[in-house]
């Protein structure tokens, strides 16, 4: 009953029917019971003895009947084996299980003795890279061999050409194989027989030193025809790196092609145009160039069309032209994301009524929705993200009943949405729309509409719904991702609306409208990950919810209250946690501490009170705190420093007092200090030279004294210091020119990535690469080392006590923009180099006891800048100078 394997291919399917019932019927009873033949049951155990086989699968070809055995299969009236299936149909979630009732081993030449098998399926089983047997090729009645999914490797053996009679051949390995497959010659393909339907050697089959178009295959196949039965040909994954070769438009039974990930460049050729049996055409993520072609709307039966991630250009008029001629057109799926195409979308898209996908995204395209879109009646899927779109979306657009998803994000819409846009969209599920802050979209929807969706998804930003929180989205209950993001909404929610969306919502982003009121509290979210609702008008009380989110942003609103005392019980799988620009008071809640997973938090400007907690430890992952701008007093906690992790501590504008503790020592990743407008007292601490990443260290405006130790030196990462105002004394230590970071201006994005995620500012870049000392009592000299910091932006000394001249070879510091030495007892004259850096915007010399005259080159014209030096003279000053004078400077 050899015609059972005809079933393969369609056409023969009607006469198996009738032969089966005209044949087969009478037949019955008397061959029911084929008796295994002896010689191929010795083969048959043969082969089993050099399977493995774990769990015993063949544990039952023992019997005297190897018909009878589970997965042989004999002919009824001559008793040959004709069927061999060993799949592993064992479809257990868990891969030892599955593993377990694998196959495994040798498979043993006795095969060949089967003269009769036409059927051998040893798929999903696990031969651990065995190669395919060559005898493989020798089993000519074979027309069905499946040896995919089974960890076969190496090279397929060419023999595999003599398998005459095949018509289905499955050699795919996967998409995550453990084994390579190759066939450094295709020609033995060839040798395949016209009756094969269907060819798999999907996913990594390497061909290798194998370009396709360079095969002498391109001219056997097409002399000899002889894939022309072929329906499916799957060569996914190979790297032909070449062109699409011509042969592949002989298989013109072909209903399916799939090349994705092929390494296919160039354009499809005009011969596609022969397969017009073809209804799946896949060529995915290669290199392919040109305008998307033409050529495929002339293929009647083409309903899937993948072209996604290539580099197509230019319009898709003439394409979609093509299918609107054909109006019988039977696409459903058309992707063609990720290209380069630009121009509008066409009217003709509207002829696409069989369509239910259509993914144009990340492309350019431009112009508006057309208005033909509402004819698309079967769309269900509708993505144009993330292109140029700069016009309108058509009101038809409300007739698609049975759209599901819409992702219209990342574009340049302008215009209105009204109710007919909406009306009909009883489908909707997903809703995605975003466009650019400088363009105007509306939603102006009547604030008491019903629509008839229930969103599972919304994505709205930069669109204008507000000012109401209007009835569409008030009875959206089914939400369970919400992000409405700078849409003018400035009403109160419904508490009613929250409580509604917290058992399914994952995603609350409502962040920058002015939406005002306060929120529930109590709610329980099971599934919530990401509370946004920063930057609005919300007021009273902290939301006490209990949930296992991991961002909690509700930074520049109106909260107030204190923070709850369990927040590690209400939220405690807190990430990030920012809260800067409220109102809270009270204490920070030292249950804090255990919300062990808590990378950032932010407490910045609110009115917190009493001393920062000291509970912290080794298995907390705090990476940065920024608790500035709060009324926070005490000592600075010691346990800080147990938190490997910390990287940045800004306490700045609070009352702290003491020392900074000795244990600093040991935090030996902190890269960002802030301890400014405190308290503190104490010595310039001997901690300094073992926190060596530092690259930020201010402590101005504390009562410091003492002298600026030699450790700071060792500090070389600096980019920002700042010890001004406070009482230290004596020199600038000469060792300061080992501020490496500074002298060879290493970069400094690390820095500002890691303080700007902790501040959600960009407060300390125009900061970067300073140095402040003033207001304190230092004395000395200016040590000339400094004028080794070539890269040193900023230089405040003022108000200090520094004497002596100004070096001329001050003009080393090449990068220089701010110099303040105003308020010491500087004299000498003011050195030419100054006017030589071409950086310097803002200089202060005033108070000082320079002399002569201003150089002329020097091209500072404030008067302010220079009064409080009795003895100095020029065309800024009241004093001028006498011209003998000038020309003597000159000269000099
Ligand atoms: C799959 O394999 C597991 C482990 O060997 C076994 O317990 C289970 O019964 C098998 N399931 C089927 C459907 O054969
Ligand atoms: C080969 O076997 C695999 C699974 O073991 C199956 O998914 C695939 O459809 C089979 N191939 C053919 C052509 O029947
Ligand atoms: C089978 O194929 C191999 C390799 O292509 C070839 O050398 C051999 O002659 C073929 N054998 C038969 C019996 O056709
Ligand atoms: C579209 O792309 C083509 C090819 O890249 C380019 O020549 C043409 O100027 C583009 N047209 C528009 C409107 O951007
Ligand atoms: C939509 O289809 C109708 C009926 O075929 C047709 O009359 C109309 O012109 C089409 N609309 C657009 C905008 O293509
Ligand atoms: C939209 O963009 C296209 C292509 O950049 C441009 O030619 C056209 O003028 C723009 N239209 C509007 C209304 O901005
Ligand atoms: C709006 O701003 C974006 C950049 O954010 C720019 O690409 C676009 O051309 C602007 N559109 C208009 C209409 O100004
Ligand atoms: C958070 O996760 C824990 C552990 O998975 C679970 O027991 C708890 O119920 C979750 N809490 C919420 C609010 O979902
Ligand atoms: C600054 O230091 C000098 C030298 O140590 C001392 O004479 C002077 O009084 C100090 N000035 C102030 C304001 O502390």
């Amino acid at each position: 009953m050899d015609l059972k394997f005809r079933a393969f291919t369609p056409s023969f399917f009607f006469s198996f029917l009738i032969i089966i019932f005209l044949i087969k019927k009478p037949d019955l009873g008397s061959a029911s019971n084929p008796k295994c033949i002896s010689t191929e049951r010795q083969a048959l155990q043969t082969f089993k003895q050099s399977l493995t086989d774990p769990s015993g699968r063949l544990s039952s070809w023992s019997g005297p009947d190897c018909c009878k055995w589970p997965g042989v299969r004999c002919d009824r009236r001559t008793s040959h084996v004709i069927k061999i299936d060993l799949r592993n149909r064992n479809q257990t979630v868990y891969p030892d299980e599955f593993k377990q009732n694998c196959l495994g081993g040798k498979i043993h030449p006795s095969l060949t003795h089967l003269k009769f098998l036409s059927y051998l399926d040893l798929s999903s089983n696990d031969f651990n890279g065995l190669e395919i047997p060559e005898f493989i090729g020798h089993m000519v009645s074979l027309r069905y061999l499946n040896l995919s999914f089974s960890s076969f490797s190496g090279e397929v053996p060419a023999s595999l050409g003599n398998l005459s009679k095949l018509e289905s051949l499955d050699l795919n390995i996967g998409s995550w194989p453990s084994f390579d497959m190759r066939a450094s010659s295709l020609r033995w393909l060839s040798g395949l027989p016209r009756s094969l339907t269907y060819l798999n050697m999907g996913y990594e089959l390497h061909l290798i030193n194998c370009e396709l178009n360079k095969l002498p295959l391109s001219s056997s196949l097409s002399s000899s025809a002889n894939l022309k039965l072929l329906e499916v040909l799957e060569l996914s994954e190979n790297s032909f790196n070449s062109p699409i070769p011509n042969w592949l438009f002989d298989l013109t039974s072909l209903r399916k092609l799939s090349l994705q990930r092929a390494g296919l460049e160039g354009s499809i050729p005009s011969g596609i145009k022969k397969l017009k049996l073809l209804e799946t055409l896949d060529m995915s993520n290669n290199g392919l160039t040109g305008e998307i072609p033409a050529v495929l709307g002339g293929l009647p039966q083409l309903k899937y069309i993948d072209l996604s991630i290539n580099v197509y250009q230019g319009h898709i008029h003439r394409f979609l032209d093509a299918f609107s001629k054909n109006k019988e057109n039977k696409l459903v799926y058309l992707n063609l994301r990720f290209n380069k195409l630009n121009g509008t979308l066409p009217e003709s898209l509207g002829t696409l009524r069989n369509l239910q996908t259509l993914d144009l995204s990340t492309n350019s395209f431009s112009g508006s929705l057309p208005s033909s879109v509402g004819n698309m009646s079967s769309l269900k899927k509708l993505d144009i993200s993330f292109n140029a779109m700069n016009g309108t979306i058509a009101e038809s657009f409300g007739k698609l009943e049975e759209l599901v998803e819409l992702y219209l994000m990342e574009n340049q819409w302008n215009g209105v949405l009204l109710k007919s846009h909406f009306v009909n969209l009883r489908s909707l599920k997903i809703i995605h729309l975003t466009t650019d802050p400088n363009r105007s979209l509306v939603i102006n929807l009547p604030s008491t509409w019903v629509p008839p969706f229930r969103l599972k998804q919304i994505n709205i930003e930069n669109c204008k719904i507000g000012p109401t929180f209007p009835m569409w989205l008030q009875v959206q209950n089914k939400l369970n991702s919400v992000t409405l993001r700078n849409t003018g909404i400035a009403d109160k929610i419904p508490h009613s609306w929250f409580s509604g969306i917290a058992s399914h919502v994952t995603e609350l982003i409502l962040e920058n409208n002015r939406i005002k009121g306060t929120l529930p509290q109590n709610l329980f979210f099971p599934k919530l990950n990401t509370i946004d609702l920063s930057s609005n008008n919300f007021e009273g009380p902290f939301p006490c919810w209990t949930t296992n989110a991991t961002q909690l942003y509700l930074y520049q609103n109106n909260f107030s209250g204190s923070l709850p005392l369990n927040i590690d019980a209400l939220m405690p799988s807190l990430e990030r946690m920012y809260l800067f620009h409220n109102s809270f008071t009270g204490e920070i809640p030292s249950s804090l501490c255990e919300v062990t997973g808590l990378h950032i938090l932010n407490l910045r400007n609110n009115r917190f009170s009493g001393s920062f907690p000291n509970c912290w430890q080794i298995s907390s992952q705090l990476n940065g705190i920024d608790a500035s701008e709060n009324s926070i007093s005490g000592k600075i906690p010691e346990s800080l420093c147990e938190m490997p992790s910390l990287n940045v501590l800004l306490l700045n504008q609070n009352v702290l007092e003491g020392n900074i503790p000795d244990k600093f020592q040991n935090c030996s990743s902190l890269t960002h200090i802030d301890l400014g407008g405190n308290k503190l007292t104490g010595k310039l601490p001997s901690w300094l030279s073992k926190v060596l990443p530092l690259s930020m260290l201010r402590l101005q405006n504390n009562f410091f004294d003492g002298q600026i130790p030699d450790d700071l030196c060792n500090v070389q990462m600096l980019h920002i210091l700042d010890l001004s105002e406070n009482k230290l004394s004596g020199p600038i230590p000469k060792c300061i020119s080992s501020l490496i970071a500074i002298a060879q201006g290493q970069s400094s994005e690390g820095f500002q990535k890691i303080v700007s995620r902790v501040t959600r500012t960009s407060k300390y870049q125009e900061m970067l690469d300073s140095i402040n000392l003033s207001g304190n009592n230092i004395t000395g000299e200016i040590p000339v080392e400094i004028f080794d910091l070539s890269y040193l932006r900023i230089l405040n000394l003022s108000r200090n006590s520094i004497a002596g001249s100004i070096p001329g070879n001050i003009s080393k510091l090449g990068h220089l923009e701010t110099l303040d030495l105003s308020s010491n007892r500087f004299s000498g004259v003011i050195p030419h180099g100054l006017a030589e850096i071409s950086s310097l915007h803002t200089l202060n010399l005033s108070y000082n006891k320079l002399e002569g005259s201003i150089p002329k080159r020097l091209k500072f014209e404030d008067p302010s800048i220079y009064i409080g030096n009795e003895l100095l003279c020029g065309k800024q000053l009241p004093k001028k100078c006498p011209r003998k004078q000038q020309n003597a400077v000159l000269i000099n």
